[in-house]
């Protein structure tokens, strides 16, 4: 996994607990060249994170994450995108002011003359009674990833098995699949 470093101008873990609802922003698109570095954000994805596009474009794409996501969800997903593949996941990303989202993202390479260049990101209202179960999970997680012990890759595997359980439980092979049945 890219380790970018957090923009030294936001503290990171300042959160508020207030949720911010999409509204009529359907989907806040972002790419990123292949280090994850935004080169494009909609106007929408800057609406509701607070951050104008200027100040999205040119940073890592971690300058929207929340404390509360497992580090082991973007382990996957980078996994994925760097095999080529598509990622969909339930994402809680933080606002400039603290403030939260919940959003189904769908992450995907952008291929030129064969090779990928880039990736690309669009975000669509997940199912609002489905977010408590997501939230659930990811605080799960998170403890699995502080009590492993491992500071190197082996820390995402307990996490890992209560995500894969929690997959099959619900009848599918990943957790792309379980989250495109989830779609509103
Ligand atoms: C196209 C694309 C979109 C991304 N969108 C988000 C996002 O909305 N929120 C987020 O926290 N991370 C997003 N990421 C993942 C971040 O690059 C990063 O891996 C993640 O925030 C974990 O932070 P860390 O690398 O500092 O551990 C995205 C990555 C890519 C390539």
């Amino acid at each position: 996994m890219l380790s970018m470093g957090f923009n030294p101008s936001i503290d990171v873990t300042q959160v508020t607990n207030k949720a911010i609802e999409l509204g009529s922003h359907r989907a806040l698109q972002s790419k990123t060249d292949l280090q994850g570095i935004i080169t494009h954000a909609s106007r929408s994805l800057a609406d509701i994170s607070g951050f104008t596009v200027d100040e999205l474009i040119g940073q890592p794409h971690n300058i929207l994450r929340h404390p509360a996501m497992p580090d082991a969800v973007y382990y996957l997903m980078w996994q994925k995108i760097r095999m080529g593949e598509e990622f969909y996941g339930i994402v809680k990303n933080r606002c400039k002011n603290g403030d939260h989202y919940w959003v189904m993202t769908r992450v995907a390479p952008v291929i030129e003359n064969g090779a990928p260049v880039g990736y690309t990101s669009a975000r669509f209202t997940p199912r609002t009674e489905l977010v408590p179960m997501w939230e659930e999970l990811f605080a799960k997680m998170r403890d699995a990833e502080n009590g492993s012990g491992f500071n190197d890759e082996r820390r995402f595997k307990p996490a890992h098995d209560i995500l894969c359980k929690l997959v099959q439980r619900k009848g599918y092979n990943d957790l792309s699949q379980l989250v495109l049945s989830q779609r509103v």
